[in-house]
């Protein structure tokens, strides 16, 4: 029967056909082709109705023995297809587990602000407070409530950056009218006693501006950190003991300090204390006998100014100099970093070199 040959050939072919296929596509359209509801196959069941009725069990067997075996060869070949189009994933987003893998770098506070927050916290823990001022300070703060002279140098258009010359009148603040970039955190000092009950025990770090330019021992932006204490019955034996305690914490207790007589205009009697040097020990001179170029053969390094309140600065800012005394004192932080680290050039601090600034 020509019909049955017809099936034979089909169920031969598309076998043929399934065998041969490497992708799930093309599998997917012979299905559709042969035994989906339109298929070629499917077609013979429909037109079942046209066949002589004694031939219709024959050519029924028939195409349920192509059916059945075309749909387990559609089978068998989907699951290997797709076994092997995951492999083929898999393989193609492989991680290779032996590479070493990629750290994050973690950063870490910049070695000023290290030793700022260090500096903090030492005085945090003999009960002072931490406070912060503008940097954007009007001539009364950073210098007239300082009882800076009218004449002082630091005064002057080549030693402060003036955002304000003294005829901006709009900016005027107590009949100061010049606006500037601080040249010292001193000013802090001044609002404290303005905007604080007594007694005062305050450190102050933050950014000053000068006009320098920049050296291995000048830059033109840095950070200080202030201190002031107001109290009653505070003597100069307060202030020594306050800031041997601070060189002695930063620097290592080996470390000696020393008080020079200096000049501040917002301190009397005002002094620089020098701790000893910590290359040589504080001898001058090195184990060969050679001269201690860190502290050029004197054994002391000059660490910051210091000195009691004078009775000007506490009357400007309405303190009875009669009942209260106190003692004040500025540090720089670059220096102190630079000292303690042995740093040789103070642009080091700035220029980001990773391989500098991991070392801290
Ligand atoms: N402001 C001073 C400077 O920039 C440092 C200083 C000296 C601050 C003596 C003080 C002090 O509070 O009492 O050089």
């Amino acid at each position: 029967m020509a019909i049955i040959d017809d099936i034979t050939a089909l169920h031969k072919e598309t076998l043929e056909r399934i065998g041969a296929i490497g992708d799930s596509k093309e599998l997917e359209a012979i299905r559709v082709e042969v035994v989906g509801k339109a298929g070629s196959l499917t077609g013979y069941l429909r037109s079942m109705g046209q066949v002589a009725k004694e031939h219709r069990a024959q050519i029924g067997k028939s195409v349920n023995l192509a059916r059945n075996e075309i749909e387990a060869a559609l089978e068998a070949k989907k699951a290997e297809l797709s076994a092997r189009e995951m492999e083929a994933r898999i393989a193609a987003s492989a991680v290779d587990v032996t590479l070493p893998g990629r750290s994050q770098q973690v950063g870490t506070r910049h070695l000023i602000n290290a030793i700022s927050d260090e500096i903090s916290e030492l005085f945090l823990g003999l009960g002072y407070t931490v406070l912060t001022g503008p940097e954007v300070e009007t001539d009364w703060y950073n210098f007239t409530a300082l009882n800076a002279p009218e004449d002082h140098p630091s005064r002057g258009l080549a030693d402060t950056f003036y955002v304000k010359d003294n005829t901006g009148a709009e900016t005027a603040v107590k009949g100061e009218s010049a606006v500037l970039l601080r040249t010292q955190t001193s000013g802090v000092q001044v609002h404290a006693m303005e905007d604080r009950e007594l007694p005062i025990y305050i450190i102050a770090p933050g950014k000053v501006y000068r006009r320098d330019v920049a050296d291995p021992s000048h830059l033109p932006q840095f950070h200080q950190c202030e201190g002031l204490v107001i109290d009653k019955n505070i003597t100069f034996g307060d202030l020594k003991g306050t800031l041997d305690y601070f060189c002695k914490q930063i620097f290592g207790p080996e470390r000696k300090t020393r008080f020079r007589a200096h000049y501040f205009p917002f301190t009397e009697p005002s002094a620089e204390a020098d701790v000893s040097c910590g290359v040589c020990g504080g001898t001058g001179h090195l184990h060969d006998g050679e001269k201690c170029r860190m502290c050029k053969g004197t054994g002391w390094i000059e660490i910051l100014g210091c000195g009691m309140v004078d009775p000007n600065v506490l009357e400007m800012s309405g303190i009875d100099p009669e009942e209260y005394s106190g003692f004040a004192f500025g540090v720089g932080i670059e220096r102190v970093a630079c000292l303690k680290y042995n740093v040789p050039d103070l642009r080091m601090l700035l220029e980001g070199d990773m391989r500098f600034l991991r070392q801290f």
